[in-house]
């Protein structure tokens, strides 16, 4: 539309102005009938509209309506004539930069055209039908040129047709995923809980805010996660991701805190040997841990940390290794989590991405459940691919996938979850209060996870609201 208005501001304005003259017969050919006379005229028509674009014609126009020659040729007037030749109308149109000389040089024609036509046609005694005029030009008031109109016209078509192709061309090459439902398609798995994108600077919002919709989230992953077994939550899970940032971290300390407030004993793994970042996360000294148990320099009780007053313990990452993947699939490794699994509910282990190092396949192998986070508006689709084919290759248990970093409004299944979640807010604050660290249970003490108390609940609920 910018554009369109600066090109009509800056271009030339032009007038144009038409005038319709008529052949009105060769009165040297006689007698003749009136059929003959016509089509000589409609032929003598076509002669006209011929010449009176011509130099020579334009010139002598210009001459008789008194505007000098000098304007012929660029920035003077153009000059177009119709003639059908089926009738002996020359319709002679003229453009140009002023009204008045458009409408003067159209009118100038009827007189000098016959004059142009005899000096230009060889035969000299050619037949040069008189010629009078039927519609004279009147100088334009509106210019021809620019039609601010139009021009805004066609810009708006074309800026829409420009910006819709874009949008498209933008969309098909864009190969981020946008929302849930895309992880959930290139995953290929369940999602077992959407994080949305929330207080980007808190690391344990189940610590810090229980109440907020990323800690729901936290829940509703251990939830989901203890139906992907037959036998409840998986022994080990492994957290990881396609690449670095995606939220590993952050889920696998919140998710193991998560787990934890709901009585089961948790160990909380920092397997990322090469970003360990669960210490700080959690607060804990980054002392012996992982690496020295794998180097076989610590025994289990040297490596175990508790988590303040919970029933989280953590292995931190220990000393960074030269060769982490090495480590990682020792025997000692599978020792540790055979070991940890008959001393805890849950081990939950947080590896590095998939995609740039081995290291996360090499656990895959060796852990019951695998996760994988992705974040939304950041992964693509095909790395997501690949990391879940990688994960399977290799053998993993892949479980699930976590879309983490989702904003809530443009997330349809978020939404959905989120206005679900509304109705049972009572609920899940009654819970974590009051029963933080037992398993999740109702007032009279069933297990929340019974779908048919939670519906004879519900039921009841809304029944006592409309009464
Ligand atoms: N849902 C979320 N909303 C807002 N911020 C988030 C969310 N999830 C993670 N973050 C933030 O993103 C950053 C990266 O998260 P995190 O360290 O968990 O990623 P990571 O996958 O473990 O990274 P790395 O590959 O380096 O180990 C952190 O600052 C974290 O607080
Ligand atoms: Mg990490």
């Amino acid at each position: 539309m910018v554009g369109a208005a600066l090109a009509t501001i800056h271009q030339h304005k032009l007038y144009r102005t038409s005038t319709r003259l008529i052949v009105s017969g060769a009165s040297s050919i006689s007698p003749i009938d009136e059929i003959t006379r016509r089509q000589l005229a409609s032929q003598q028509a076509v002669a006209y509209s011929q010449i009176a674009s011509t130099r020579p014609a334009v010139e002598a126009a210009l001459k008789a309506a008194g505007k000098g020659r000098s304007l012929v040729g660029s920035g003077g007037p153009s000059v177009t004539a119709i003639a059908t030749g089926e009738d002996p109308f020359v319709t002679i149109t003229v453009t140009d930069g002023d009204p008045q000389r458009a409408a003067a040089i159209a009118n100038a024609y009827v007189g000098v055209l016959p004059a142009v036509k005899n000096k230009l046609e060889a035969t000299p005694n050619a037949v040069t039908g008189p010629l009078s005029v039927i519609d004279a030009a009147s100088a334009p008031s509106a210019p021809f040129s620019p039609r601010p109109l139009r021009n805004g016209l066609i810009a708006v078509v074309t800026g829409l047709l420009l910006g819709v192709g874009g949008a498209f061309v933008r969309e098909t090459l864009d190969r981020r995923l946008r929302d849930s439902d895309e992880v959930e398609t290139a995953a290929g798995v369940t999602v077992l809980g959407v994080v949305p994108q929330d207080m980007p600077d808190v690391r344990l919002p189940i610590e810090s805010h229980p109440m907020s919709s990323r800690a729901e989230a936290y829940r509703k992953v251990r939830t989901n996660l203890s139906f992907t077994s037959e036998t409840g939550m998986p022994a080990s899970v492994l957290i990881t991701s396609s690449t670095s940032g995606e939220g590993k971290t952050t889920l696998a300390t919140n998710l193991a805190l998560a787990c934890a407030k709901t009585g089961q004993r948790v160990v909380l793994i920092d397997a990322d040997l090469r970003r360990p970042m669960v210490a700080e996360y959690l607060g804990l000294r980054n002392g012996a841990g992982l690496t020295n148990w794998l180097t076989g320099r610590s025994n289990l009780e040297d490596i175990l940390q508790p988590f303040g007053e919970t029933e989280l313990d953590v292995i931190t990452s220990g000393p960074i290794p030269a060769n982490p993947s090495e480590l990682l699939g020792s025997n000692r490794m599978s020792d540790l989590l055979s070991q940890l699994e008959s001393r805890y509910d849950m081990i939950i282990a947080d590896a590095p991405p998939v995609l740039p190092v081995s290291d996360g396949l090499v656990l895959a192998v060796l852990v019951r459940g695998v996760v994988l986070v992705a974040k939304v508006g950041d992964t693509t689709r095909d790395r997501l691919r690949r990391s879940k084919d990688a994960v399977i290759k290799v053998g993993g248990n892949l479980v699930g996938v976590v879309p983490n970093a989702v904003v809530q409004r443009e997330d349809s299944a978020y939404a959905y979850a989120y206005r679900y979640r509304s109705r049972d807010d009572v609920d899940t604050l009654e819970l974590y209060t009051s029963q933080a660290r037992l398993p999740e249970v109702d007032e009279t003490g069933t297990p929340l996870w019974d779908p048919e108390k939670q519906v004879r609940r519900r039921k009841f609920r809304s029944s006592s609201r409309s009464g």
